[in-house]
């Protein structure tokens, strides 16, 4: 049997949370940089908190992708808000804060799946602008976004002042 998609519960939460960890240790097999250096790469509090928001219904949902045997094997957090120019688009704005699949189920269309119940949850609330950023390190997460139809439109910039 295939996958299924299903809206994530308060129990996913450590799973999630794990997900975010897993998108960082990607990140850094691929490069390193001070911001990456400072992202979570394990289990905090913190953490679980962001990924608590994600499955309190209203303006935030996950998506959990699960095998047919029940496994927890990938998921997608999806948030309604303002986007990167709020004015045009406030409160009209879908962004993917996370999409993961676990290692030993990519490259057969599992994520590409995800981007599609995506889509279909911001759709479902009439949300039509979707977006979402990729860590400058991560150049396999650029080539998939690309390939799922995601077009690069701002470069974020950052330093530590004190
Ligand atoms: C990004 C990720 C979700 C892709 O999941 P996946 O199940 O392997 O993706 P799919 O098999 O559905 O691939 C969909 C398409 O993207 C392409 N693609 C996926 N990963 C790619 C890569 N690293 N380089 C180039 N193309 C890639 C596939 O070839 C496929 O194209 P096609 O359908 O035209 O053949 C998965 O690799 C992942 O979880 N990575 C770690 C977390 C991460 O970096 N997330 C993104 C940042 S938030």
């Amino acid at each position: 049997m295939e996958p299924t998609i299903r809206p994530a519960t308060i129990d996913d939460v450590p799973r999630i949370a794990r997900a975010a960890v897993e998108t960082v240790l990607h990140a850094r097999r691929q490069g390193s940089d001070p911001y990456v250096q400072g992202l979570p790469d394990g289990d905090s509090e913190p953490l679980r908190e962001w990924a608590a928001r994600f499955t309190g219904g209203g303006t935030q949902g996950a998506l959990v992708l699960e095998s047919a045997s029940g496994e927890f094997i990938g998921c997608a957090c999806l948030a309604i808000g303002s986007g990167a120019m709020p004015e045009a688009l406030a409160g009209r704005t879908g962004t993917v804060a996370l999409l993961w699949v676990a290692e030993r189920h990519r490259g057969r269309g599992l994520g590409r799946a995800l981007v599609r119940a995506a889509e279909d949850w911001f759709a479902d609330r009439d949300i039509r602008h979707v977006e979402l950023s990729w860590l400058a390190v991560n150049a396999d997460a650029e080539r998939f976004w690309k390939r799922m139809g995601y077009a690069p439109f701002r470069t974020h910039g950052w330093k530590r002042t004190g």
